[in-house]
């Protein structure tokens, strides 16, 4: 079976992909700093698919280690690249940090891709690419707005070096999926979300305040038009994204792509405000959240969900999981992490 490099492959997303990519009988090797993983995480992986992924830790700048790794797997056909940085709020701080670990690592993989004789590359992107849409659900055509941040410029730029790159490259061809919300965990609570610190993203703020980590979650803002105030987003089960990804490299393995570079969303294609996520989190683990109305966090927009029509039909894919499902899925993982 084919082989497959995932960078990034300790990390949340990453490591559920690794699941469903050797479910699907690939071989997988992952790249991975650990700068916000742990190797542990390849014994989850091992425990759900009943086979150990060969790792590589590798600092994806170091250059001439990344072309020592294409010399030596020179059989690979297809990556997926997760390694990334993505606080927001630090790549407003360190922009040059962020555009050297987001940019300068891409361009390195793509420049090995470049010497194969064929090669597949889906890339990790964003709806953040769309701002503030003007018109919902977002479709892949909605226009590209300025980015409110480095991180966000990062996955923009990253998407033009690909599509700049696929143009004059015939032998590569790349797909970017663009992610709405990712939230939840692997059902078998093996492998999960591991915020470094004080969560950013609302879910595991939310089950870390549940499980006595955090006092309270703030709700930032209840004032936009939305019909409860709260900002609207669209969460995807982490495991129906990891599949995404998987199709999505099939896809390009099977040439069945219809152009050399493609860019999907994958989202549910159903908002959720932050008040009915908490709802859903109560009413699946039982637990009452202790939560309060602050102000607005700056740079959140009001409402961003997907509309599925190009993944549905083009990729034959389409989410199984509901918001329920995810929210059970993410706090059985906190209670296990904790207990860990
Ligand atoms: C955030 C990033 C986005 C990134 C994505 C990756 C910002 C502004 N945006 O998206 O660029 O691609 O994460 O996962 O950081 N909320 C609360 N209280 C909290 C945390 C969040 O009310 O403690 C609310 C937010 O205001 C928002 C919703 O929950 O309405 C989701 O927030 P979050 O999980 O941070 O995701 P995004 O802001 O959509």
């Amino acid at each position: 079976m084919d082989k497959i490099l995932v960078t990034g492959g300790l990390g949340f997303i990453g490591s559920h992909t690794v699941v469903e990519l050797q479910n699907e009988g690939y071989e997988v090797v992952i790249i991975d700093d650990l700068s916000n993983s742990s190797e542990n995480v390849l014994d989850g992986i091992t425990a759900i698919t009943g086979k150990t992924p060969i790792f590589e830790k590798l600092d994806l700048k170091d250059r001439p280690k990344v072309e020592s790794f294409f010399a030596k797997h020179n059989d690979i056909k297809g990556v997926i690249h997760f390694a990334a940085s993505k606080a927001v709020g630090e790549s407003v701080q360190e922009p040059l940090l962020y555009y050297e670990n987001n940019i300068s690592t891409l361009i390195y993989i793509l420049k090995e891709l470049k010497k194969l004789p064929s090669a597949a590359f889906i890339f990790s992107s964003s709806c953040t690419v769309y701002g503030q849409a003007d018109e919902l659900p977002i479709t892949e055509n909605a226009p590209v707005k300025q980015a409110e941040s480095p991180y966000g410029n990062t996955k923009q730029i990253g998407e033009e070096i690909i599509s700049d790159t696929c143009k004059v490259t015939p032998s590569l061809k790349a797909i970017a999926l663009r992610y709405f919300n990712p939230v939840g965990s692997h059902e078998s609570a093996k492998i999960g979300e591991l915020p470094i610190g004080v969560p950013q993203n609302l879910v595991p703020f939310i089950t870390q305040t549940a499980i006595g980590i955090r006092e309270q979650l703030s709700v930032f803002g209840d004032d936009y038009p939305t019909p409860d105030g709260t900002c609207i987003r669209d969460y995807i089960h982490v495991v129906d994204l990891a599949k995404a990804h998987v199709v999505a490299l099939n896809r390009l393995l099977q040439n069945k792509n219809k152009a050399n570079y493609e860019t999907f969303n994958l989202g549910t294609g159903k908002g959720s405000s932050v008040l009915e996520v908490v709802k859903a989190f109560e009413k699946v683990s039982g637990e009452k959240l202790n939560y309060k109305i602050v102000g607005r966090r700056e740079g959140d927009i009001i409402s961003a969900y997907a509309d599925t029509t190009k993944a549905n039909n083009e990729l034959g894919w389409k989410t199984e999981l509901t918001l329920d499902d995810a929210m059970r899925s993410a706090w059985k993982w906190e209670q296990k992490v904790r207990k860990g």
